[in-house]
């Protein structure tokens, strides 16, 4: 069986873009595949976080993701609770090639303007998301689409580790960038991705927004004049409108093609009206199954503590194995 590894920061509410690009099809993929998800807590603090509130917010995206379905067949920890991760990831920082990181679009985008005043670690964050993955040999990778030149980039770590130290020892990955929305858009903008740092909150759906909220958010969506169109090919330099109609699509397991049979030539006013309603049913149980396991933060910690036990002991062994192909001394325990 091949190994599944994913992960999603606690840096905020989780959106509807995490839901339909990465959680959902988490949830399904636990049935055939040996999964593990995690919590990338040493990825967050690329970008400041309040220690205040840090703990609350990683226990917070463990309780959605247990709200969502991911249950007991996969193994769910927080990032910094495995060492095997940090310490992969300072090889593969040795190992990665400045020119690589570079050209790592997300780097560029949040960076922006303030190149010299982001954190090392921001730059650095692919080779620890490398090492994440590349720490239990997993080879399937269910991302949005956003995360592929990442993935591509674990691929170089891999194959030059592999050259460098003479042995083939990490394989190489498959991103698994599935629905039609691997790549939801921003509800003001369509040509930006919905996103949980994104200053405006009427850009996106909050998992824990109530249904008033919800449906406002998508009355207000931009649209442009037109009605739907009939045919898929319709959507071609329309974002807005096909943006929707994916989050339509990926909620009712259907295609674009599907959507439109039903909706295509009609105003979005009614669009909008059935989309919210669908919206708030698929995400209000999540919401209400969050809070239970909010209102009992010791069994998320014990259901963090005990898969951070059982990725530790994937991920150890084959961390000792790479130190000692990278020639570390290492002593008989
Ligand atoms: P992040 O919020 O950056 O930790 O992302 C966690 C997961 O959600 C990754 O697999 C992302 O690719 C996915 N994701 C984030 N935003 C979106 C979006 N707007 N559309 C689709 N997938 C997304
Ligand atoms: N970088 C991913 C994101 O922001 C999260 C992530 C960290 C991840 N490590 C990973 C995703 C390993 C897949 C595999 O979306």
């Amino acid at each position: 069986m091949q190994r599944i590894f994913s992960g999603i920061q606690p840096s905020g509410v989780p959106t509807l873009g995490n839901y339909l690009g990465a959680i959902v099809n988490w949830v399904a993929l636990q049935d055939q595949h040996d999964c593990i998800f995690c919590v990338v807590d040493l990825h967050a603090i690329t970008a400041w976080q309040d220690p205040a509130t840090f703990a609350d917010a990683t226990r917070g995206m463990a309780a959605t993701l247990l709200a969502a379905g991911i249950d007991d067949r996969s193994i769910l920890f927080n990032q910094s609770a495995v060492h095997a991760h940090a310490r992969l990831a300072w090889v593969f920082n040795c190992v990665a090639r400045m020119g690589w990181l570079n050209r790592m679009t997300q780097f560029k985008d949040k960076a922006g303007k303030d190149r010299e005043n982001v954190s090392v670690g921001l730059f650095a964050y692919p080779n620890l998301m490398a090492a994440d993955i590349h720490a239990y040999h997993a080879t399937l990778v269910p991302v949005g689409d956003d995360q592929r030149q990442h993935l591509e980039l674990a691929n170089d770590i891999a194959q030059k580790f592999n050259h460098d130290f003479g042995r083939e020892f990490f394989p190489q990955i498959e991103p698994m960038i599935l629905g039609p929305a691997a790549r939801v858009m921003s509800l003001r903008d369509g040509s930006k991705k919905m996103s949980k740092s994104d200053p405006s909150d009427q850009s996106r759906i909050n998992l824990t927004d109530d249904a008033d909220t919800i449906a406002l958010k998508i009355r207000r969506a931009k649209t442009d004049p037109e009605p739907l169109p009939e045919d898929p090919r319709g959507l071609e330099n329309r974002p807005e409108a096909r943006n929707l109609v994916g989050i339509y699509a990926a909620l009712t397991g259907s295609d674009y093609a599907g959507v439109l049979r039903d909706h295509g030539g009609k105003g979005f006013g009614p669009f909008k009206e059935a989309l919210a309603a669908l919206v708030v049913e698929k995400l209000a149980p999540i919401a209400a199954e969050t809070r239970r396991w909010l209102a009992d933060p010791d069994a998320i910690d014990r259901r963090l503590a005990e898969g951070a036990a059982k990725a530790a002991a994937i991920a150890d062994p084959i961390v000792d194995e790479a130190e000692r192909l990278v020639g570390f001394l290492k002593f008989r325990r």
